[in-house]
């Protein structure tokens, strides 16, 4: 992808990588992602924001070439994480008078994983300001948006916000801003809920932080730009201080039918009394879509059969991913079938010491699920009506 002018003196000179299909070896990428890199032109300095994935140097080291640029003074780092930082290197040795600015913290991630020598940094604090002439970036720290040495940066004269990972959505798209706001709001919260919602209460602070500022774009790292940034502020102020949906997510597996069996009455039977199921087989599901669904739920209903007598792995493995995202879930139960006992409902209570919910009564079927197993979850799913109820879940 060749460079673009957002307007004259800044362009984009990052990396579409259409075809990358998972991130951190975990994430599904199913529209590929972008690593979104930004040169501005002050009439004194030139400075540089974020780089790309060191898979994709070589594109944007042709990007900084096509529009002719003879040096650098500044490479803003607004995270370590490689995505962004890991063509720091190639940068510095094209441009070797350029010097790294970025948090204290950040400092040491980017020697620790980068090995960029000590002498190339610049630490700025909170409010710090530095001039290219007749234009000023200004960094505000914004720890754990998603990592502790996060920071933003803002283009004071032409108030554009540069957040990194902060407001941006994995989406390969020829875009330079969004177009279609219906799939960017779905790609944006599948990112807020894959690695913004276990820090919801930070980023709720940060979103305060950002207020204080008038933004006419909002350039992220990955994705399109921005250029009403009102529709992702909403959208992320909704996310992150929103009280629950009535919703039930409800992961499962099965095995041999008792399990499905038992899903797919509990699915009826909480429709039936207004509550509205998400329902995830885990064999089969996109872990970002159940990521995405954590978002709003109230509650979650694990479907697990009993596997050498614990919860299948599949179970246990969505069980640790939703501990980590840490989403504002009030109630979980289980529900699933054994053959000759076990300790699957011990052994899953225990995956989810994070989630501060109240545990309401499991149903397990001894073997195919009966009459009374039924009974059991009509009123397991009467009992979550209620509670979203009490709580005032619409
Ligand atoms: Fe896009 Fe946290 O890196």
């Amino acid at each position: 992808m060749k460079p673009r002018e957002i307007k004259p003196g800044i362009y984009w000179v990052g990396a579409i990588d259409w075809d990358r299909r998972l991130f951190d070896s975990l994430i599904p990428l199913p529209d590929g992602t972008s690593y979104n890199s930004y040169l501005i032109k002050g009439s004194e300095k030139t400075a540089l924001i974020d780089t790309v994935d060191p898979a994709m140097h070589d594109v944007l080291i042709d990007n900084l070439s096509e529009i002719g640029v003879k040096s650098i003074d500044y490479v803003v780092a607004n995270h370590a994480e490689q995505d962004h930082s890991g063509a720091i290197p190639q940068v510095l040795d094209k441009y070797p008078e350029a010097k790294v600015v970025c948090t204290p913290k950040c400092k040491g991630m980017l020697i620790d994983l980068l090995m960029v020598p000590e002498e190339k940094f610049i630490t700025v604090n909170d409010g710090d300001t530095i001039s290219l002439g007749d234009r000023t970036l200004e960094f505000i720290h914004a720890p754990w948006v998603h990592w502790p040495e996060t920071m933003l940066t803002y283009l004071r004269e032409d108030k554009i916000l540069f957040p990194c990972d902060f407001f941006g959505s994995h989406l390969a798209t020829t875009d330079l801003c969004v177009s279609d706001e219906g799939q960017v709001y779905e790609a944006a919260k599948r990112y807020y809920a894959e690695i913004m919602m276990p820090f919801r209460t930070t980023i709720q602070k940060n979103l305060e932080k950002v207020k204080g500022h008038a933004i006419d774009i909002i350039a992220p790292s990955h994705g399109p730009m921005h250029d009403k940034p009102e529709f992702i502020l909403k959208a992320y102020h909704s996310w992150a201080f929103d009280e629950p949906k009535n919703i039930v997510v409800l992961p499962y597996i099965s095995m041999h039918g008792s399990t499905r069996k038992m899903v797919e009455y509990s699915v009826g039977a909480l429709a039936q009394r207004g509550v509205t199921v998400k329902q995830f087989d885990l064999a089969a599901t996109d872990i970002g879509k159940l990521a995405m669904a954590l978002v709003d739920a109230a509650t979650v209903v694990i479907g697990t059969p009993t596997v050498l007598a614990g919860p299948h792995p599949n179970v246990a493995y969505a069980a640790i991913l939703a501990n980590a995202l840490r989403p504002n879930l009030k109630f979980i139960s289980i529900i699933g079938s054994y053959s000759w006992g076990g300790k699957a409902v011990e052994q899953l209570a225990a995956m989810i010491p994070n989630l501060k919910v109240e545990i309401l009564e499991p149903v397990l079927s001894k073997g195919f699920p009966k009459e009374a197993d039924f009974k059991a979850l009509d009123s397991l799913a009467t009992t979550i009506a209620e509670k979203h109820k009490e709580y005032g879940f619409a």
